[in-house]
């Protein structure tokens, strides 16, 4: 994610029902070591063969206990050489969205389903391909151990493969887009297109549809207003960041 090292704005515990409730969280320091050492054994995964291939493996970044945890694909081309989320044309489009609706990065983690790169080659090119679902499989508990360590209070699912992941089903995504749907451990997930998508129309017809996708991820904007309100009543005394 563009904007890094802001782990400290956040506000107190998340309130939905954690796996194990009643547990206490994790410090934020004991979070963030978790989270490191999480994204060195990321680096030496062959569950599936896309690490193999890739250059490497591109955990998540942002915010601990963030409002939003944005959930993509799978790191394009230009994440998987720069090791970073979202940093490529993809990427500019979410945060281009994400600026324009005013949310700020230090509210949000951002991450994807699958940590490897996958593509084919041609010629030069290394062309990106969906992960197969197995492939997304052998993925889920990167993902699910970050959710568990970084406690955002919602999730967004940028597309279908980020929506199987994180509500263990297959979604329609133009079916049920802008829509809160909710985990059996209590985590909000807003569906909507994934931005490549968004990429892929051509002519007259993106801007509407980027507008109906702005649409959509305004149904998060009072998990990030609510979020912020806290946040600021923390910084100004009271309630512990960490
Ligand atoms: N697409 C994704 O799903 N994730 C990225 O990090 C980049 C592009």
């Amino acid at each position: 994610m563009p904007a890094r090292g802001h782990d400290t704005a956040s506000p107190a515990a998340p309130d939905r029902p954690s796996k194990a409730a009643g547990a206490r969280h994790l410090a934020s320091g004991a979070a963030r070591e978790a989270l490191a050492a999480l994204r060195g054994a990321l680096q030496r995964c062959r569950e599936c063969p896309l690490g193999y291939f890739a250059t490497q493996g591109v955990a998540g970044e942002g915010t601990l206990r963030p409002a939003l945890m944005l959930v993509g694909e799978v790191p394009g081309d230009q994440e998987d050489l720069q090791g970073h989320p979202f940093v490529g044309p993809a990427g500019q489009l979410l945060f281009r969205a994400i600026d324009s609706l005013g949310w700020p990065r230090e509210a949000l983690y951002v991450t994807n389903a699958v940590k490897h790169f996958k593509f084919e080659l041609r010629g030069k090119r290394r062309i990106h391909k969906t992960p197969s679902q197995r492939e997304a499989a052998a993925c889920l508990h990167w993902l699910e151990d970050e959710i568990g360590l970084v406690e955002p209070r919602a999730a967004i699912a940028l597309g279908a493969t980020a929506a199987r992941s994180l509500l263990h089903r297959n979604v329609a995504v133009t079916r049920e887009r802008g829509r809160w749907l909710q985990r059996d451990d209590g985590l909000r997930v807003l569906v909507v297109l994934h931005p490549s998508a968004l990429l892929r129309i051509r002519g007259e017809e993106r801007e509407p549809a980027y507008r109906q996708w702005l649409g959509d991820l305004r149904h998060a904007e009072e998990i990030v207003d609510e979020w912020l309100r806290r946040s600021r009543s923390a910084a100004g005394g009271g309630e512990s960041h960490s």
